[in-house]
């Protein structure tokens, strides 16, 4: 995830000039590639993080009973909560891979939160991940969202996980590279909040899109994202057209999103194809682009470090538009095929033709015909 397993031969950049901490310069302004888009650092005040969900390594084992008691009252959201990512975050197939490649004490800060970081967690602390307790337990009080009274004859409860739109999240959602000390300025490894707070839905709460009111009544904790077509399939709004012919014009936009899109992990991007079909469907030529965030690797001093060159992720309120060419003689008089994929990638990076596709959802798809304008 950090990349260390870099390629050791250019230390410099395109210029020649070491680029250490060049990431965020270009994330501030100067030298942004045209379509990418600057996503100012927003950063927790110390206040509201105490009363927020946080990682708590100290608890230990303590914790597994705890979180027992709430799922054996709160059954249906307990129910939720089990086979969700955030129950998962540890044992999941995708993370455990990662954890192979890396292996960081530091992913069990989120990734099992209430385990020690000192040495690997016990296997029902691996299974706990992020768990009820983990969001709602801090000290000896129960934290829930809204307003009002506790129910009467429930449990005493404080309500502070709706303080602030992101509050609630900002703990795990958003964080630095963990090779801080080697850079000039940090650079986010994941940055949702940030994006949050940026983007034309910022006034919307992070569990109002998250957290829908289940048929039973309840907020539902499932958290489904993106291993789920439906909900991925409309986040994104998608217009084709051929221009002339060999060009397609795509416009896409992020549609109900309140960050970017692909948000979260650095390891997803949109793949947007086009490719020239021939009379045996062979592919005769092919043009795409990933929108994603493009890092590259660079060596300062013996160690490799990502830096971000640019984002060209979607946002809400800002269409992007993608042209995509075929060079074939014959472009002008067949049909071309187009699609929009989704894409988690496991290794080495978004932006990387050889990166081993984990997982991809078709948003969209069709065939232009060699008339159509
Ligand atoms: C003995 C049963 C019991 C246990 C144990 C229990 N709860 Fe509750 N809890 C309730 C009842 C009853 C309510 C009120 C009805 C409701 O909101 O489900 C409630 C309400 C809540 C609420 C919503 C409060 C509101 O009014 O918005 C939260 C959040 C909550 N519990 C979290 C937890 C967590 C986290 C744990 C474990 C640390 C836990 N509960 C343990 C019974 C229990
Ligand atoms: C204690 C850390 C922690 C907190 C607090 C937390 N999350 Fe997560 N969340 C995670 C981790 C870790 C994962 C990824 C697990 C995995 O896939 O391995 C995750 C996954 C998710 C996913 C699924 C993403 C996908 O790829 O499908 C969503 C959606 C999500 N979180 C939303 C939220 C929201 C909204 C909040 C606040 C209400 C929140 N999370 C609070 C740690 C946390
Ligand atoms: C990733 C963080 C997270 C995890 C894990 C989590 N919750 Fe919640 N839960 C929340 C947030 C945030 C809210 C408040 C949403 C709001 O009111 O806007 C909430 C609301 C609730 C409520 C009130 C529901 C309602 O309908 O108003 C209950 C009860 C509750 N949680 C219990 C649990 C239990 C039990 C577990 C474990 C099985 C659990 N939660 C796991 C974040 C979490
Ligand atoms: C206006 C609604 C909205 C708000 C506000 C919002 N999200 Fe999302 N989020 C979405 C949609 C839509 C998706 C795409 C798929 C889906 O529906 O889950 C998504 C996807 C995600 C994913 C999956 C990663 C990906 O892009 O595939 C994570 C993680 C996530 N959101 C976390 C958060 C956190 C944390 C916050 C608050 C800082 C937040 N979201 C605020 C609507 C929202
Ligand atoms: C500060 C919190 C934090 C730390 C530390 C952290 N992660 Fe995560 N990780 C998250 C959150 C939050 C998500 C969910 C975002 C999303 O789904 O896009 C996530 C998602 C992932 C995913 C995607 C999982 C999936 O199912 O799609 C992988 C893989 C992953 N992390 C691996 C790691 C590894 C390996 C480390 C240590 C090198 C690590 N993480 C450290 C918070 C963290």
């Amino acid at each position: 995830m950090i990349g260390n397993q870099a390629p050791r031969k250019n230390p410099r950049s395109r210029s020649g000039i070491l680029v250490l901490g060049l990431g965020l310069a270009s994330l501030h302004g100067c030298g942004t590639a045209p379509g990418a888009r600057e996503v100012p650092h927003v950063s927790p005040s110390e206040d509201t993080a105490r009363l927020t969900p946080r990682s708590n390594p100290a608890r230990g084992s303590s914790m597994v009973a705890r979180n027992a008691a709430c799922e054996s009252c709160h059954t249906e959201i307990a129910r939720e909560w089990r086979g969700s990512l955030h129950q998962l975050a540890y044992v999941e197939p995708a993370y455990q891979r990662a954890l192979k490649r890396e292996p960081l004490p530091w992913c069990r800060s989120c990734h099992a939160p209430e385990a020690d970081p000192e040495a690997p967690p016990s296997r029902e602390l691996a299974d706990l991940g992020v768990g009820c307790v983990t969001c709602h337990l801090v000290g000896d009080q129960i934290l829930a969202g809204g307003s009002g009274e506790a129910t009467p004859g429930a449990h005493p409860v404080l309500r502070a996980l709706s303080d602030t739109p992101a509050g609630a999240c900002a703990s795990c959602h958003e964080f630095e590279f963990p090779d801080r000390a080697l850079r000039k300025r940090p650079l986010l490894m994941q940055s949702t909040v940030s994006e949050h707070a940026s983007s034309a839905l910022s006034q919307q709460r992070c569990a109002s899109c998250h957290m829908e009111r289940t048929p039973e009544g309840h907020l539902s904790h499932a958290f489904e994202s993106s291993r789920d077509l439906t909900r991925v399939k409309q986040a994104v709004s998608i217009d084709v057209r051929r221009i002339g012919g060999n060009r397609v014009v795509l416009t896409l936009e992020a549609q109900g999103v309140g960050h970017a899109f692909p948000t979260g992990d650095l390891f997803r991007r949109l793949e947007v194809g086009v490719e020239l079909v021939g009379d045996d469907y062979q592919v005769l030529a092919r043009d795409h682009r990933y929108l994603t965030r493009h890092f590259r690797v660079a060596s300062v001093g013996s160690f490799a470090q990502r830096q971000l060159e640019k984002d060209d992720r979607l946002f809400e309120g800002e269409p992007r538009r993608v042209e995509l060419t075929l060079e074939h003689p014959d472009s002008g008089t067949r049909p071309i095929a187009w699609w929009v994929a989704y894409q988690r990638v496991a290794f080495p990076r978004a932006n990387r033709e050889d990166a081993e596709i984990e997982q991809e959802l078709v948003l969209g798809s069709g065939t232009l015909g060699a008339s159509q304008r």
